[in-house]
């Protein structure tokens, strides 16, 4: 088999110090289009999307950790909007009972807001004081890109990665939804696939993202948990108590009793969610520029759907890069 070259510019890796210094490197900065026309930069060791370049560094520039903040992790497409439903809920059951929970009005990404999509999209140094203990955030940044204060405060980060090959087949049905008129014609699938295998994704390569965080939660177990969005759907009550335990907000036994955590599973299914008014026609608005429909995080959520649109030989191909990729470090994916 023809060996498949991996993009991994040399150059622009470290984080960017200073606005001047920002200016100058995008003039530098290795780039490349991806399927969907839009640019992704090679910043600090990973594909960041160019639209979210600027809001990234000013969350690695200015944002400061509290030891009680919680950050949920993920690259795009592999569950974020199902943790932020779970954590949300999770931490705020004793102030807001089920009939009463905002995620029957909000979207779960209005309730937990995205770093470089939300809130350092809109400022350079937005205000997070005013958020109540604990604080819940969310990023797409790699786990060595984040900002200093995470890794040093003791705060709690939750990971949640995919597989894969339905992860690559959940953005592209997203992308094309949201598609902009200024953006270019999308790739066909298999060229899209070409690239999604040199590394090609936002926030990727997607080994590098899986292993950065994997390595992180082995290093630290108060710190980081390592999730896998198939294990979620296989049992999620008892990663729900798990996660509980973790956030520091483990369910009573008269909670568990009164099928307090089963009720909080049904309340973020995906079937539920997706029927909600505020999620069928709302719009996520990240900033004046970047909108999506709040309908577009809610497919099928389906385990293998990759099945569905690319072949076998597609998928032994990406499970033989991905195998040679996190090689000896422990963490494998279930693709086929
Ligand atoms: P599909 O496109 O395969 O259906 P993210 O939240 O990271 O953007 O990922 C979106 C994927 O998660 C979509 O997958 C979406 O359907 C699925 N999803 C969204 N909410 C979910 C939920 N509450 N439970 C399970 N899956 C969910």
């Amino acid at each position: 088999m023809e060996e498949t070259p991996i993009f991994r510019p040399s150059s622009s890796t470290k984080v960017v110090e200073d606005m001047d210094e920002f200016q100058e490197s995008l003039q530098t900065i290795p780039k490349k289009v991806n399927w969907d026309g839009r640019w992704l930069c090679y910043y600090n060791n990973f594909w960041c999307p160019e639209r979210v370049l600027k809001s990234t560094i000013f969350f690695q520039r200015n944002f400061k950790a509290k030891d009680s903040d919680i950050i949920l992790a993920s690259i795009p497409k592999s569950g974020t909007t199902w943790l932020k439903s779970l954590s949300f809920s999770i931490i705020n059951r004793k102030k807001c009972t089920i009939p009463e929970s905002p995620l029957l009005i909000t979207n779960p990404h209005d309730l937990v807001r995205s770093m470089e999509y939300g809130l350092f999209l809109n400022s350079e140094n937005p205000d997070l004081e005013a958020f109540s203990c604990p604080r819940i955030f969310s990023t797409h940044l790699p786990y060595h890109a984040l900002p200093q204060s995470i890794l040093n405060a003791k705060c709690r980060i939750i990971y949640i990665c995919r597989n894969p090959l339905d992860q690559f087949i959940s953005l592209r049905h997203f992308l094309l939804e949201n598609s902009g008129e200024d953006q270019q014609k999308a790739l066909p699938i298999d060229e899209a696939f070409e690239l999604f295998c040199k590394g090609l994704y936002p926030f990727g390569p997607v080994w590098d993202h899986a292993e950065g965080y994997w390595n992180a939660s082995l290093n630290d177990v108060q710190k980081v948990v390592f999730l896998k969005y198939e294990d979620l759907k296989i049992d999620a009550t008892s990663h729900v108590k798990m996660l509980a335990e973790f956030l520091g907000f483990p369910f009573s036994p008269e909670e568990v009793e009164n099928g307090v955590v089963e009720e909080i599973v049904k309340l973020c299914s995906l079937e539920n969610l997706k029927n909600m008014e505020v999620n069928k026609n709302g719009v996520v608005v990240k900033s004046p520029t970047v909108k999506f429909k709040a309908g577009s995080y809610f497919r099928k959520g389906e385990v293998g759907d990759w099945k569905n649109f690319l072949n076998n030989s597609m998928a032994e191909r990406y499970k033989k890069i991905m195998e040679e990729k996190l090689g000896k470090s422990g963490l494998a994916f279930e693709l086929l």
